[in-house]
């Protein structure tokens, strides 16, 4: 029998009903695109980064909540291979944040048992950001709660670009054939070959793309959007977010 909990920190509008999640059907793997935080700073008279740092207090509350919920994996999308773009003083203030919030919040992820990890190219990082990152995953290491995946300088075309140039190597030295090449082949060359694939895709802001995430790992994952502003994302809204994934029906090909 499912275990029904009641819904918690509700902070429901006038318009939504308490819902009850099935304790044993969650979704194990939840992705975010955490998006919107510089257009929430905007709509205030606020400059961009007020939106990232007000975005990273989502990022504990989130986190808190899905650990206390029991989800498997949190995969955070918190940096793009094209987020370069911006400029330099918001990249500046972007890569700051991983020092504060693992300054402020280590304590609690090593109480809470929550693991570290991180996807992307962390080598390119700035050293005080990658030095933040490694601490904490080093630090976190032998945890073995709820996985928090910081998807850093993170780029979907990029990874699989660097599975092949790897799976070609080994092929050119011998020591694979083409023939070898099969999906779990190439899914052990991707970052995220530890995990398991997500179950559930979030992304707020109203925006409805993928902008390079996980373009191979979300080929049966469900997608939810919100047009709330990360900044406005809450324990509530993810609870609804898990909610719907409940009453989805996963086909995966089939009947
Ligand atoms: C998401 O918010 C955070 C990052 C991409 C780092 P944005 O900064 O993209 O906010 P909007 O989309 O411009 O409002
Ligand atoms: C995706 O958001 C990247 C992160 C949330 C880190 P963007 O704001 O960069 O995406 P686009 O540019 O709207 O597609
Ligand atoms: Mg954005």
């Amino acid at each position: 029998m499912p275990i029904k909990f009641p819904f918690r920190n509700a902070k429901l509008n006038k318009t939504e009903q308490p819902i009850g999640l099935e304790g044993d059907h969650l979704p194990k793997h939840v992705a975010i695109i955490m998006d919107g935080n510089g257009r929430w700073a905007k709509n205030r008279g606020m400059p961009r980064i007020a939106g990232h740092k007000e975005g990273m207090n989502v990022v504990k509350k989130v986190v808190r909540h899905a650990s206390d919920l029991g989800v498997n994996v949190l995969t955070l999308y918190a940096f793009s291979t094209e987020n370069w773009k911006r400029p330099k003083k918001e990249v500046e203030f972007l890569m700051k944040l991983p020092v504060d919030f693992l300054n402020t919040y280590l304590p609690e992820l090593l109480e809470k048992n929550v693991q570290v990890q991180t996807i992307g190219e962390v080598d390119a990082l700035p050293e005080h950001t990658r030095h933040a990152v490694n601490e904490a995953i080093e630090r976190t290491k032998h945890n073995d709660g709820l996985i928090l995946n910081f998807a850093l300088n993170y780029g979907s075309r990029y990874e699989m670009v660097e599975a092949v140039k790897q799976i070609s190597v080994k092929v050119k030295s011998g020591q694979l054939t083409a023939d070898q090449i099969d999906e779990t082949l190439f899914e052990n060359h991707m970052f995220t070959s530890d995990l398991i694939e997500p179950d559930l895709l979030i992304r707020t802001s109203g925006e409805q793309r993928l902008s390079n995430f996980l373009l191979w790992q979300l080929a049966y994952a469900e997608f939810w959007f919100t047009d709330v502003f990360w900044p406005d994302f809450d324990e509530t809204l993810f609870e609804r977010a898990l909610y719907d994934y409940q009453n989805r029906k996963r086909r995966y090909g089939g009947v």
